[in-house]
């Protein structure tokens, strides 16, 4: 292997070449991109020829994987199933299951749209996610950018009586909590019942790091034993610090990037395209966090 690993942003984001994740790697490669992971947060490796079983293969690698379970129910309801036939892969596309472009308002579109909203993927899981990896197979001429903000950075730089205010918070995420923000998008009670909200500590320890990091974003609806707007404010408050250009990286993407971040202590979001003219289609895949909440450093 004969990596080289070049920081793009100042804080956080590296991009690593010399791994071809078209064939098996070895454990050398594997510890290579986990400690760069740890290291920077997020990581592009650009040129991958990757199909759904290999980008599982590797995913797996790292950890147990999420299904997808909107796709699964919509596969149920036999709206879905010849484009994607892993359950493992999320598709974060503009595409309906003949692989054409979706009409503007086709519900799985309007669901998806929630995504321009900054997240951390599956926080509203109490099992949520460490990592996820993003493969980009077709992107649009213009827009459909991803932002990445570092809220391990965003943490150092919190006024140290935010900090102490912070201590021992914990906060609610729902996924209906932000696609109610986006709007357009009414969930089933099957839906509603099969994904409950969760709840995790405001500050947690990122572990291959040993650094705090902030757990917030869209999905996160209230503070617990606060009043409602009182938490929302102060929610808003961390996300509009957290969300501050200096601590954001934009990824301009290219056919055969293979983003990986970690949902632990970077939030994303996806910018706009022109979604009725032109397709964009990502495959996602997403490890579960096993270990669960890290209790802050103090
Ligand atoms: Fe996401």
């Amino acid at each position: 292997m004969d990596l080289a690993i070049k920081q793009l942003h100042p804080l956080f984001v590296a991009e690593l070449r010399g791994i071809d994740l078209g064939r098996d790697i070895g454990p050398a490669t594997q510890q290579a991109v986990e400690h760069a992971m740890n290291e920077y947060a997020v990581c592009v490796l650009p040129e991958q020829a990757l199909d759904d079983e290999r980008q599982i293969a590797f995913s797996r690698l790292y950890g147990p994987l999420e299904n997808a379970s909107a796709v699964k129910s919509q596969r149920k309801a036999g709206v879905i199933g010849q484009r994607i036939r892993h359950p493992e892969i999320f598709d974060v596309s503009n595409l309906d299951e003949n692989g054409k472009i979706m009409s503007g308002d086709d519900a799985r579109w309007i669901y998806r749209q929630a995504n321009e909203l900054w997240h951390s993927d599956s926080s509203f899981r109490q099992k949520s996610s460490t990592w996820s990896l993003l493969h980009a197979r077709i992107v649009p001429p213009v827009g459909g950018d991803t932002y990445f903000a570092d809220t391990r950075a965003a943490y150092d730089a919190l006024p140290e009586a935010m900090k102490k205010r912070l201590q021992n918070l914990v906060a609610e995420h729902s996924i209906w909590h932000s696609r109610s923000l986006r709007g357009g998008y009414t969930p089933t009670d099957e839906e509603r019942a099969a994904r409950p909200p969760a709840r995790h500590p405001l500050v947690r320890r990122h572990p291959g790091s040993g650094r705090n990091a902030l757990f917030i974003a869209s999905h996160a609806s209230h503070i617990v034993g606060w009043p409602v707007d009182e938490g929302r404010a102060l929610l808003g408050e961390l996300m509009a610090f957290a969300t501050d250009r200096r601590f954001v990286y934009v990824h301009n993407w290219r056919v055969g990037d293979l983003v990986i971040w970690d949902n632990r202590c970077t939030l994303h979001r996806a910018s706009p395209f022109p979604s009725s003219e032109h397709m964009r289609e990502m495959h996602r895949t997403t490890i579960i966090d096993t270990q669960g909440d890290v209790p802050a450093a103090a």
